[in-house]
């Protein structure tokens, strides 16, 4: 039996659907995996398993995704406590901090994800690592736009003893830059070596006036689901 790395995603996402309770706000995540669970309430909401669920989605792509499957939503203003958030991440580490926002929606899922009673994460495997910037992927940082070349830089120069490259996230043929949701850039870091203290380094990227907010989710998720060849796990923190 072969499964593909979308099946654990599936099997991780159908695990975490098990968590939802009629009555409940639900924050809606955003990616290829949260996609899978998004998918599974609406099919529960169907066949009258679950009722009266309310979703918050953390993004327009996640919004429009629930609007077609019938799922009721809400906003934050009107449901400032969640009971559940479901999503996916980039990087997992051994404590439970994650890196988030290769997708892009990086802003809303923090807000939203910030106010919920449990935060369930869901991943295959692959998105196991040793330390926040162990995969050699990105980690994201949403910025406005205005004179980006310099918030770039001044997030390069942060992190200059960790070896750190910022990229400008662009999109399609031209290489024009991608936006956000709310209209921001997304500048993605890569790093050499280990960033440290990940609460100094949070700290320090939003104390820079064009930051709007980075992609690591510190302390904030609860319980961890990881789907593998050997099996699906839960973990409580
Ligand atoms: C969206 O901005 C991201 O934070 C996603 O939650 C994250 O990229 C995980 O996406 P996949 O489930 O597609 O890997």
């Amino acid at each position: 039996l072969l499964l593909t790395q979308d099946d654990l995603k599936k099997i991780a996402a159908y695990k975490a659907v098990e968590f939802v309770e009629s009555g409940m706000v639900l924050g809606l995540g955003t990616g290829s995996t949260a996609k899978h669970a998004i998918d599974r309430i609406g099919e529960l909401l169907q066949q009258g398993k679950l009722t009266n669920i309310i979703g918050i989605p953390t993004s327009k792509k996640t919004h429009e995704q629930a609007l077609s499957l019938g799922i009721p939503l809400s906003d934050l203003e009107t449901h400032p406590v969640l009971d559940l958030a479901i999503d996916g991440a980039d990087e997992v580490d051994p404590h439970m901090n994650l890196v988030k926002g290769r997708g892009g929606s990086l802003l809303r899922e923090k807000m939203i994800e910030g106010c919920c009673k449990k935060f369930i994460v869901i991943v295959d495997a692959t998105k196991l690592v040793d330390y926040i910037g162990g995969s050699g992927l990105a980690l994201p940082v949403e910025i406005v736009p205005f004179c980006w070349r310099f918030t770039a830089e001044k997030l390069r120069s942060l992190f200059k003893h960790a070896g750190c490259v910022a990229k400008l996230r662009v999109v399609g043929e031209n290489g024009e830059p991608y936006v956000t949701d709310n209209g921001n850039y997304v500048v993605d870091l890569y790093f050499e070596k280990d960033i440290g203290d990940l609460v100094a380094a949070g700290d320090a990227m939003l104390r820079l006036a064009g930051v709007v907010e980075h992609g690591m989710f510190i302390d904030m998720a609860t319980t961890l689901i990881v789907a593998g060849e050997l099996g699906v796990t839960v973990k409580n923190k």
